[in-house]
């Protein structure tokens, strides 16, 4: 009898590291079949947490966090359908951007920690920044010359090194963005402190639903490889994968 499907012992994962970083760009056709099965991986696992929690899958946008990888992964990324994509760094992605930019349909999100010195240059590259932490920041970003959607990034435990708002700050900075005539406001963005095990990640992903019902918005980003399923079980809009479509990022030490 075959062994049960582990997800991260699938495709790319097999990898000491991920196969997707060894080369620039274009479509060995064995990588993008690993790609494949791993998009179909994941779209399993998806359709499952949806069937559990009564959801629909077109409720959940699925962002593929490209973060590390060449511009070349988003071109395959995308021919095989994926649409969203989440980058960490506004340096990291203007490299990739000439060759990504005009994919059709593309959105391109911030997913990482945002200074407000870069706020310009994430403004003219990304769709959507799901980091915006401080009123400061939003009123930089509102100067862009284009409508920008934005997510509020929500700091819901204690760690030292999250970024995000408190959740005390939230009503203020909502009110504050809700100012801003060309900032969108989608919802809440929030990262749980890191665990193997999802469950622990649950608590958090509740209280980000909560927040998000009490200050009125719809969009909740949360979710990750390991602990997507328990995200969209407790109301995720946005779930951001990265390691479950692409492999690891790094070498095991
Ligand atoms: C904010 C954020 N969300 C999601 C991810 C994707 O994580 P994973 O590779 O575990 O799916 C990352 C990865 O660095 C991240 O920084």
């Amino acid at each position: 009898m075959a062994a049960a499907k582990n997800p991260l012992t699938l495709g790319a994962e097999k990898f000491h590291v991920s196969p997707f970083l060894r080369r620039p760009t274009g479509g060995a056709g064995i990588i993008l079949g690993v790609l494949k099965d791993n998009l179909a991986n994941v779209e399993d696992r998806i359709a499952r947490a949806c069937l559990r929690s009564g959801r629909r899958r077109g409720e959940i946008t699925l962002i593929a966090v490209t973060k590390v990888f060449p511009a070349g992964v988003i071109l395959e990324a995308h021919s095989l359908g994926m649409r969203d994509f989440g980058e960490n760094y506004v340096q990291e992605f203007e490299g990739k951007h000439p060759a990504v930019k005009d994919l059709p349909g593309a959105r391109f999100h911030l997913i990482g920690h945002l200074q407000s010195n870069k706020s310009r240059k994430a403004a003219e590259l990304f769709h959507v920044i799901q980091t915006v932490d401080s009123a400061k920041l939003a009123r930089r970003l509102n100067e862009s010359a284009n409508p920008l959607d934005v997510m509020i990034e929500v700091k819901l435990s204690e760690e030292e090194s999250k970024a995000g708002a408190s959740p005390d700050e939230v009503p203020d900075l909502v009110a504050a963005i809700r100012e801003c005539a060309n900032l969108r406001l989608l919802g809440l963005m929030t990262m749980p402190p890191w665990s193997d095990d999802p469950e622990p990640s649950r608590p958090y992903f509740r209280g980000l639903k909560e927040l998000g019902d009490r200050v009125g918005v719809a969009s909740l980003s949360m979710g990750m490889s390991h602990d997507f399923e328990v995200a969209i079980e407790e109301g995720a809009t946005h779930i951001r994968v990265g390691t479950a479509l692409f492999g690891k990022r790094k070498k095991p030490l």
